[in-house]
């Protein structure tokens, strides 16, 4: 016979309205509702979802792990890993910005307003400002952007001053400027089709800001080569940094080590989980893939 359940703990998911019996969870699976899940662009969708409060607590950098429907009635195993694109407090919404891929994200994409849909978080490790940090430089291309737009956000409430350079293969892809300039960062784009995104040119703009005193900090992610070059540069100018990375999931939790990869600490290799150790890392310690 299965013993009684305790009061404390619950293994069902919060609907928006459900009281939270166990509060001191720092994760949980929510069931909430799509307010809308429109084309930001040919590639990338914009889901907003209403969740029960507990899922606002999520920050910068964190993600969530999204049980998505079947495209085509077949079984979709396991979730998906996605960042946390804004959480809206005010109108109670997690937001994501993802690039319809393969059966997870096309099932993603066929939600309508209205619809439940299961995610479970805030998982991992965010981003993390120090307070001698007045200015920083973000660094993103394609899906890189949707993780690295919440931090523009922290930055902000933070008064932090933000230079974004977002990367992309041409101006029809580039998403999420309009974001960042409301969030008062000064956008700087770079794309593939005028050649203004090859690493010379946006080396050249970091030892610009550097030279200003604008880049206390590098933050990058979705792309090996701006994380090379900030690695690089960073060491030779004494500028600190975080990545966001990256890894097939399983879990999302840090159980199973689907998600291992490697990193250098002191000289010395180590592995960790990026869906626990990170997604968000020190720059200079991400071995680059
Ligand atoms: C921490 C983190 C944050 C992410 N944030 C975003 C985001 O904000 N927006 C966005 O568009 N995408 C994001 N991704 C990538 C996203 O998880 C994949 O695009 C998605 O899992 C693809 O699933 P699929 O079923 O559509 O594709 P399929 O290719 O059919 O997936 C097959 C399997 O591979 C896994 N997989 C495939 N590509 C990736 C990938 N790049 N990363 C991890 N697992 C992958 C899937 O989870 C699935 O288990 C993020 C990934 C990670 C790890
Ligand atoms: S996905 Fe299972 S340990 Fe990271």
């Amino acid at each position: 016979m299965w013993p009684e359940p305790c009061q404390k703990y619950s293994n069902s998911a919060l609907r928006i309205d459900d009281q939270d019996t166990y509060p001191q969870r720092l994760v949980g699976e929510f069931v909430g509702l799509v307010v809308s899940n429109d084309w930001a662009n040919a590639e990338y969708k914009h889901m907003v979802v209403r969740v029960h409060p507990k899922a606002l607590e999520a920050y910068a950098g964190q993600m969530f792990h999204l049980l998505c429907p079947s495209p085509d009635g077949a079984e979709v195993w396991m979730r998906r890993p996605m960042s946390v694109y804004r959480v809206d407090r005010d109108a109670g919404c997690v937001e994501f910005l993802y690039k319809t891929e393969g059966r997870g994200t096309r099932g993603m994409a066929m939600l309508k307003a209205g619809d439940e849909f299961n995610i479970a978080g805030p998982l991992g490790k965010g981003f993390s400002l120090k307070p001698e940090w007045k200015n920083i430089v973000v660094l993103g291309r394609g899906v890189g952007l949707a993780t690295l737009a919440p931090l523009a956000q922290l930055a902000r409430n933070s008064g932090v001053r933000v230079t974004a350079i977002l990367s992309a293969r041409s101006p029809e892809v580039l998403m999420s400027k309009d974001y960042f300039e409301s969030l008062g960062a000064s956008v700087v784009t770079v794309f593939d089709s005028d050649g203004s995104s090859a690493v010379e040119n946006v080396e050249t703009i970091l030892e610009g800001l550097i030279a200003d005193s604008a880049a206390d900090a590098f933050f990058t992610c979705g792309s090996a080569r701006l994380l090379k070059l900030t690695q690089r540069l960073g060491k030779a100018r004494g500028v600190p940094g975080q990545v966001a990375m990256e890894q097939i999931m399983v879990c999302g939790f840090g159980a199973c080590y689907v998600c291992v990869r490697t990193f250098e600490v002191g000289g010395v290799k180590v592995l960790k989980r990026v869906c626990r150790d990170g997604p968000v890392f020190n720059m200079q310690e991400a071995v680059g893939w």
